[in-house]
């Protein structure tokens, strides 16, 4: 087989490069370890930066996200005894949206194949090959157990945290960068009306919570636990009892209603990056190259504004065969990434409660400064609501 680009991975990244290049008259062909329906039904993010909405109506992808998608001014932050809004549009004029990365899935899914894009999913032992080259391609064994090699011009790394695209960059040439933390997410996703306008983001002393949603029936919500939660260990029971302590149940009448929990899972935080995102033929995007903790919702929003970097870049190098944009990807991609890390980062330090109670006194110090000056509050907001793509 032979293509202009070649993708590893139909994840959002993969799947909206695929959609960018076709709007600029470029071939792809996409490979995908897992099946369209697995990929379709992974519960992950669940908020929309500002940008990433404009981005996704301005390709022909945005119609029902504005239908069904729920728009939000803010977020309120909370401590015992204290809960305040913060209003991105007040503060920035920026606001996000709520809707899922399984519903941006299967709108990319449709679009795709209304084009007629080609995707293999179930592959197997995908293998990057020649990348120092102008011929690069990559090899694996399609659904049917048939060797298969694709040859292409430039291939694009959307392979996420355990895909080989990330392994492709010789260790000569790489470097990388990673924070574990001593804690996980234990979440849930429950068939019950949100009890909030807004997602609430609390810190309290048995640890951080956060309120979130999915539709007007769907509700999201989040514990931190520690590292090697087992979820058997947390009883539907023990879970609504924990997020009513640490989100205020009673305070000043806000009531959290429970409901039917239908899905619970533990998720590990990590910060990692790995530069640079570009060596050769190969250009890596989303969390193949980055992974942020969940706390700032960045990480389908930094995979976005990756591929929405990379693909004129990708245009003017195939077509014009002017390097600039492609040369200088890596770095202008990076300025976001990090800028993304530090605020994942600096969300999760000041939201989440170790053993350690002179931390306790800064967390709850910082979170007094953001919900009480208009410069902290700003900060917050530009960075959740987001930078503009290229800023
Ligand atoms: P992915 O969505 O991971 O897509 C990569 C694709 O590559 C996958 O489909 C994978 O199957 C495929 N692939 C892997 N290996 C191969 C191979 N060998 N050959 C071919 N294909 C391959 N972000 C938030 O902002 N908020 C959240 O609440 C949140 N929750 C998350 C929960 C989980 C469990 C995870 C893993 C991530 C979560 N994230 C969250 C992060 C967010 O979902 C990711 O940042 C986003 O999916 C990145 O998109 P991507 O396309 O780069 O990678
Ligand atoms: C969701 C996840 C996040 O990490 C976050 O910061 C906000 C919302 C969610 O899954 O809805």
């Amino acid at each position: 087989m032979r293509t202009e680009v070649a993708i590893i991975g139909a994840g959002p990244a993969g799947l909206l490069l695929s959609h960018l290049l076709a709007q600029d008259g470029i071939e792809s062909v996409v490979v995908e370890i897992r099946s369209a329906e697995y990929v379709a039904s992974r519960i992950r993010a669940g908020v929309l930066e500002h940008s990433t909405v404009e981005l996704l109506e301005s390709v022909g992808l945005g119609e029902r996200l504005r239908r069904e998608g729920d728009e939000h001014r803010g977020i309120h932050l909370q401590w015992p005894e204290e809960r305040h809004h913060i209003d991105f549009v007040d503060l920035t004029d920026r606001s996000v949206w709520i809707y899922g990365q399984t519903e941006v899935q299967k709108d990319l899914v449709a679009a795709r194949a209304s084009a007629g894009q080609e995707i293999h999913y179930e592959v197997t032992d995908t293998a990057l090959h020649d990348l120092d080259t102008e011929r690069p391609y990559v090899t694996f064994t399609d659904v049917d157990g048939v060797a298969q090699r694709l040859d292409a011009d430039v291939v694009v790394g959307c392979d996420g945290s355990f895909g080989p695209s990330r392994g492709a960059v010789p260790d000569s040439v790489k470097q990388s960068w990673e924070r574990v933390y001593p804690y996980s997410w234990l979440g849930i996703l429950a068939d019950v009306a949100p009890s909030t306008d807004e997602l609430i983001y609390a810190w309290h002393p048995d640890g951080f919570a956060m309120h979130s949603m999915r539709s007007s029936t769907v509700s999201r919500l989040y514990l931190q636990v520690p590292n090697g939660t087992d979820v058997a260990d947390w009883s539907d029971e023990r879970i609504w009892d924990g997020l009513a302590t640490r989100l205020g149940h009673g305070q000043d009448g806000w009531q959290l209603n429970p409901g039917p929990i239908t899905e619970k899972s533990v998720l590990p935080m990590r910060s990692f990056v790995q530069t640079p995102m570009r060596h050769g033929r190969l250009f890596l995007a989303g969390d193949a190259a980055h992974i942020v903790p969940p706390t700032g919702a960045k990480g389908l929003n930094l995979a976005v504004a990756d591929v929405a970097m990379l693909a004129p870049a990708l245009a003017a190098l195939l077509r014009k065969k002017d390097p600039t944009l492609a040369d200088s990807y890596s770095d202008d991609a990076l300025r976001r990434v990090w800028r993304c890390t530090h605020f994942s980062w600096w969300m999760t330090t000041m939201l989440h409660t170790s053993d350690d109670p002179f931390d306790a006194q800064l967390q709850l110090s910082q979170l007094r400064w953001v919900t009480s000056s208009e410069a902290g509050a700003a900060g917050l907001a530009e960075n959740y609501a987001g930078l503009p793509i290229g800023f």
